[in-house]
């Protein structure tokens, strides 16, 4: 059953669609949609759910950004994600003019952001359509005008301050066939100084479990082998709800087990989980089902409590350790990787030894560093002992290498072992090689055929190569 406001959307998407089907009659060929992603799994998930509506109105869905209808969906995590998109439709638009026809839409994170939609006003003004994370769902109502030809030449605007209604079952287009994520919940309430996430994707907001098994359910019947269940801090899931919606929730550990318990679901991923709230029931979970993914994403951002605390992340290091340390206790097998922030203001050469210290201790398989990004609005962007950039960028380097040899080192430890591996695609340099990605999220490369793309294999990990293997089937 539809609620009212799905209902009015795809009563939009068959407006569309007359719309789509008029310009293709006129351009003698169906006309064609893109839509570029920037940003993290949140925002892939987004732009699968606006591909699917521009499928659904009759648009063929192409990587092209010459496309007819070209979206981009934006990040605004870190300031090089703001720029890369301004180059981009710099471009667009002097390309734009020879094909009057065609459709340019920005929306996700930054859209957000008032001074981005303002530049967008003042120097990109021939962009049809802004929208932004809370109205998403909308996109077949903002489609259906910008098609109409009394928006011609006019710049829509339609930005929410926060979230109302949650549709669900609008249509989407999986990039892939064969695994997709699945929000559990959207927003955060962790307000971590650095970040601008909470102000972007407005509060927490978790779905409800019936919902989401139903997806997951419906996924499987379609053929999809993996899911990832995506959240901010999946830990949290279920935790803020209202009063008298409390009894219709679970936690967290319940529904992932639910969810890998689903008949189909040969792997279950989950991203992210915070340091704080990782709990001893979600590492049973995890070790009493082989289908639950070995391999546990668990952001540090910093290894110095000094820091920690500056950060607002609500544990320590001696924290962060105990939890890991249990995980390697209980979960031998599972892989940890992390996102570290490294110039955070007022952090110290000391404070990167002592986050340099909790690598080599915990091993991750992976970390992901990042240069600390000051972010207009949030607390840390006022702090008044911001780092300079070439400290920050040496602390970068001296952490990076130790990252890097200590992950080098964890692949290579799997050397000779049987693993199996879900074949995502043909090695796009050899085209005689397959890509599997193991439990642990490692890709080994190996020879197969593209109809074996979407099935579990058995691979022997011949030869690492930094971050990957090299194997044959067994
Ligand atoms: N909810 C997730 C992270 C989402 S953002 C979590 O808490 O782990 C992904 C990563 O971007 C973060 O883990 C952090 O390392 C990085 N990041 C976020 N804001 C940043 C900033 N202002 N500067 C640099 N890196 C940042
Ligand atoms: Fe940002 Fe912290 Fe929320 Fe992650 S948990 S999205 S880092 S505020
Ligand atoms: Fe970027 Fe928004 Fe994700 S800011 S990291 S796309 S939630």
């Amino acid at each position: 059953m539809r609620n009212l406001e799905e209902q009015r959307e795809y009563e939009a998407i068959q407006r569309a669609e007359e719309k789509v089907r008029a310009l293709s009659v006129s351009l003698g060929r169906k006309p064609t949609a893109c839509v570029v992603t920037f940003g993290c799994q949140m925002n892939a998930r987004d732009s699968e759910k606006l591909a699917g509506i521009l499928e659904e109105a009759g648009y063929e869905i192409t990587d092209s950004e010459e496309a007819d209808f070209l979206i981009y969906n934006t990040c605004t995590v870190r300031e090089n994600a703001d720029k890369r998109l301004f180059g981009r439709l710099g471009a667009v638009g002097s390309a734009k003019k020879k094909s009057p026809w065609r459709k340019l839409a920005v929306c996700g994170c930054m859209m957000q952001e008032e001074i981005h939609t303002e530049k967008i006003r003042k120097s990109y003004p021939f962009v049809d359509l802004i929208f932004g994370t809370h109205n998403l769902y909308t996109f077949p109502s903002l489609l259906d005008a910008v098609l109409s030809p009394e928006n011609e030449g006019t710049l829509l605007i339609d930005v929410w301050d926060k979230a109302d209604a949650m549709a669900e079952r609008l249509p989407s287009r999986r990039k892939y066939a064969f695994k997709s994520g699945v929000n559990i919940m959207f927003g955060c309430d962790n307000f971590c100084s650095y970040c601008i996430v909470p102000y972007v994707r407005g509060r927490e907001r978790s779905r409800r479990p019936e919902e989401i098994l139903e997806e997951v359910k419906r996924l499987a019947d379609d053929g999809v082998k993996e899911v990832m269940l995506l959240g901010q801090n999946v830990n949290s899931y279920g935790i803020k709800v209202p009063e008298e919606e409390r009894s219709c929730f679970v936690d967290f550990p319940t529904l992932l087990a639910r969810v890998a318990e689903t008949p189909g679901i040969g792997r279950v991923r989950f991203m992210t989980s915070h340091p704080r709230d990782l709990s001893d029931e979600l590492i049973e979970v995890i070790r009493e089902h082989g289908n639950i993914a070995r391999h546990i994403h668990l952001p540090l951002q910093s290894g110095s409590d000094r820091i920690l605390k500056r950060m607002n992340r609500g544990y320590d290091r001696e924290r962060y350790l105990f939890v890991t340390e249990k995980i390697r206790e209980r979960i031998p097998d599972a892989a940890l990787t992390t996102d570290i922030i490294i110039g955070f203001p007022g952090e110290e050469p000391s404070d990167v030894d002592q986050t340099i210290d909790v690598v080599e201790r915990v091993r991750f398989q992976n970390a992901f560093t990042f240069l600390y990004s000051r972010r207009t609005g949030t607390p840390a962007a006022g702090f008044p002992d911001q780092v300079a950039h070439d400290t920050a960028q040496q602390g970068f380097d001296r952490l990076l290498s130790v990252v890097q040899r200590i992950a080098g080192e964890e692949t290579a430890a799997h050397v000779g072992e049987v693993q199996e591996a879900l074949a995502e695609g043909v090695n796009e340099d050899h085209p005689g090689l397959l890509t599997g990605r193991l439990s642990n999220n490692l890709l080994v490369h190996f020879p197969g055929e593209a109809a074996e793309v979407g099935q579990f294999v058995r691979v022997s990990l011949d030869e690492a190569h930094g971050f990957y293997y090299i194997g044959k089937r067994v």
